[in-house]
């Protein structure tokens, strides 16, 4: 009787844990690690406070908030991007709304393209701040346009800006934390980092291309455990990603960007980014329902992730050519800040 009695205490722990996990999941805008790590770890404030960090693409949403949210923290920035007039208007805010100074951030103009200037902009910023703490590879372009329609220099271009121009900065920064022996290298992949996504065959390829780098490059600093590699796997995010996203052809970005409501707001985004950075995070997923249920689908349950990707792959690709959203009718409800 008692070892029934146990039995059945034991069943029904089970079946509430099992409960309780999925009424977390449901509610979730991260995965369960990333919200523990939130409620439970270490804060932003107790660990990015006074670091160097390396911002690539901060002249615009994700890279733009983070500068905002770690220069609140105290963190030294070098914000880097193609155009400068926009990375002084993101330094002269953050002096703005943080107790920063002129000389903790530093301007570094940078086109991730250009792979041969990519030491001369490591040196500078070694020689000024006398080291990094953290690179964020955040810089990058998206896509909206099917496979079929598309040119082969898309698929090149997205190569060469979202690998190859991360990889290059990551190369010239990496033997520096080596010889410290620390250092964090956040690389902001994406959602279509981990699983297919129609209208964006190339920069799906592009992600899971730095998913691959950076989960061998991992091992690889096995030798050095103060070296963290933390991927990011962003859902729909507001941001420009979709005006500056490339088209048929390289060259060519979206005509007309529709209403970006129904995405995550910035701020929340950015928020659980430094979360994951703050608790050494191998890999961060982060999307509002019903995006969420996606990465762990084809994580744990690949046959029916494939499943619903066929559904919803289909409405991204009717919203898509019926000129708005590719996304918008995907979400349960709409953002509001
Ligand atoms: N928003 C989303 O829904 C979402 C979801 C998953 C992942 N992500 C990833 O998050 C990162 C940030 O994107 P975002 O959403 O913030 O988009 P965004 O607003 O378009 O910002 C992109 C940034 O990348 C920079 N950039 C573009 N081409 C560059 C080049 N050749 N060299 C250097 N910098 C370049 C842009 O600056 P310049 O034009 O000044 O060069 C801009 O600062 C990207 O890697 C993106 O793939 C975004």
């Amino acid at each position: 009787m008692e070892v029934f009695t146990c039995c059945t205490l034991l069943v029904l722990g089970c079946l509430l844990y099992a409960v309780v996990q999925l009424v977390r999941l449901v509610k979730a805008d991260a995965d369960l690690t990333l919200l523990w790590a939130e409620r439970f770890g270490s804060s932003p404030e107790s660990k990015l406070r006074g670091a160097v960090v390396w911002v690539t693409g901060a002249s615009s949403g994700i890279g733009e908030e983070l500068c905002y949210q770690l220069a609140k923290l105290g963190a030294s920035l070098i914000l880097s991007s193609r155009r400068k007039d926009e990375l002084l208007r993101v330094k002269r805010k953050c002096l703005e709304i943080s107790s920063l100074e002129e000389k903790d951030l530093l301007v570094v103009p940078l086109d991730l393209i250009d792979i041969g200037a990519h030491k001369a902009a490591t040196d500078m910023v070694i020689k000024y701040f006398g080291r990094i703490d953290i690179l964020v590879n955040n810089g990058g372009r998206s896509q909206r346009s099917l496979f079929v329609d598309t040119g082969l220099d898309v698929y090149q271009g997205l190569m060469n800006l979202n690998y190859i121009g991360t990889v290059s900065i990551t190369k010239h920064v990496l033997p520096h934390m080596i010889e410290r022996k620390r250092g964090k290298i956040i690389t902001l992949s994406s959602i279509t980092g981990l699983i297919g996504v129609p209208l964006s065959t190339g920069y799906a390829a592009s992600k899971h291309a730095l998913q691959g780098f950076f989960n061998s490059l991992r091992v690889e600093m096995g030798a050095y455990p103060d070296i963290e590699i933390i991927n990011i796997c962003p859902g729909p995010v507001k941001s420009k990603v979709v005006e500056n996203a490339c088209t048929e052809q390289y060259e060519t970005s979206v005509e007309t960007v529709t209403d970006q409501t129904h995405k995550m707001a910035t701020d929340r985004c950015v928020r659980l980014i430094l979360v994951s950075a703050a608790n050494n995070l191998k890999e961060a997923w982060i999307a509002d329902q019903p995006y969420l249920i996606l990465y762990y689908l084809w994580q744990y349950a690949p046959t029916w992730g494939w499943w619903i990707t066929q559904k919803g792959g289909q409405k991204r690709i009717q919203n898509f050519k019926s000129g708005i959203d590719a996304d918008s009718t995907l979400v349960f409800s709409k953002k509001t800040s």
